[in-house]
């Protein structure tokens, strides 16, 4: 199978190597800015949904269309976040179609014969990349809300013939899955995007078994987005949900809601902090005419992180 090179990680390099713009969003500025800050001043829960569907909905279709791989001069994903020899197991339509910021796989360290459930499986790369560390006796759930990339994931299963995987199209905030399944709980670049974060850890908390465990990545804060000549609400309403910023979490939000919903040793790392140039295509005109040294710090302060924590026994 053809291996996209750039998802490989090269010898050295950081795990979280990811530039943020193209972890999620793979947007351009211009108009998608414009619109999100219009959509971002009135969102409700269902307007932020729709539009991060939406988006992934684009995705989809266009990881399996020239467009997709390099052939088209663009960078599909723009991040070495796996190693090659792991890529060259799963059909490429799943590394094109994925949109990490971070390896779910590494902070997981997933064992033969554990049930694990992805929270928001995209185009399935993480969820077949699962299913092999698990093998034939354990199993892998992935549950997304995007029609389009269930087909994909579903497709890209029977491509590398995997059975023991069963993608379920469902929110984050109400998973489709009883209490007390699954071993381990992953997910890649997902949490941020949700608009209701309480619902969706405390889902995590209810499906996953007493004493097992959430190994994900996300776009975190670190610190916070104060001193800043614009308001936290000015930059969060001026950034794009779907690319995975405006949702973007503090790690003391993280830390209390993972406590509320019932977590316990938690623990959450920065891998990567942006730097401005990995946002400057991205940044909507209402941000983008900060000085650049504000704008720098701005950036700065998020970062692809991994997060860890365990439902007591
Ligand atoms: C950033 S992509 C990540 C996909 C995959 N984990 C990867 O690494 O490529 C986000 C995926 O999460 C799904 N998603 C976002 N918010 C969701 C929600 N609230 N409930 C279910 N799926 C959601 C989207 O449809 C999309 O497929």
């Amino acid at each position: 199978m053809q291996t996209p090179t750039n998802l490989v990680k090269e010898e050295g390099q950081q795990s979280s190597n990811c530039c943020a713009p193209s972890c999620c969003g793979q947007e351009s500025t211009g108009s998608t800015a414009r619109e999100s800050v219009t959509l971002s001043a009135v969102a409700t829960p269902d307007a932020i949904k729709a539009q991060v569907k939406e988006h992934y909905a684009k995705v989809a279709v266009e990881s399996t269309s020239c467009c997709a791989s390099s052939c088209c001069g663009q960078e599909p994903i723009g991040s070495q976040l796996y190693d090659g020899d792991s890529l060259a197991l799963v059909p490429v339509e799943a590394a094109n179609s994925s949109r990490g910021c971070g390896n779910p796989q590494e902070i997981a360290a997933l064992k033969q014969g554990e049930v694990v459930l992805d929270l928001g499986s995209g185009g399935g790369l993480d969820v077949l990349l699962a299913a092999r560390q698990v093998g034939p006796t354990g199993f892998v759930y992935g549950v997304d809300m995007t029609d389009e990339m269930l087909e994909l994931a579903r497709r890209n299963a029977a491509k590398m013939g995997a059975t023991n995987v069963d993608f379920l199209k469902g929110h984050l905030e109400d998973l489709p899955l009883a209490d007390n399944t699954a071993d381990v709980i992953i997910s890649n670049c997902v949490v941020n995007l949700s608009p209701e974060k309480e619902n969706t850890l405390s889902e995590a908390f209810r499906v996953l078994k007493p004493g097992g465990r959430l190994a994900i990545s996300d776009i975190v804060v670190d610190g916070d987005l104060s001193g800043l000549p614009v308001s936290e609400a000015q930059i969060r309403s001026g950034l794009s949900w779907a690319g995975c910023i405006a949702g973007a979490l503090t790690v003391d939000e993280f830390t209390r809601l993972l406590i509320e919903a019932g977590f316990e040793g938690i623990e959450i790392t920065f891998d990567h902090h942006y730097q401005a140039a990995d946002f400057l295509g991205q940044v909507p005109d209402e941000l983008a005419s900060l000085p650049m040294a504000v704008l720098t710090d701005l950036v700065q302060r998020f970062g692809s992180a991994s997060i860890k924590a365990r439902k007591p026994s």
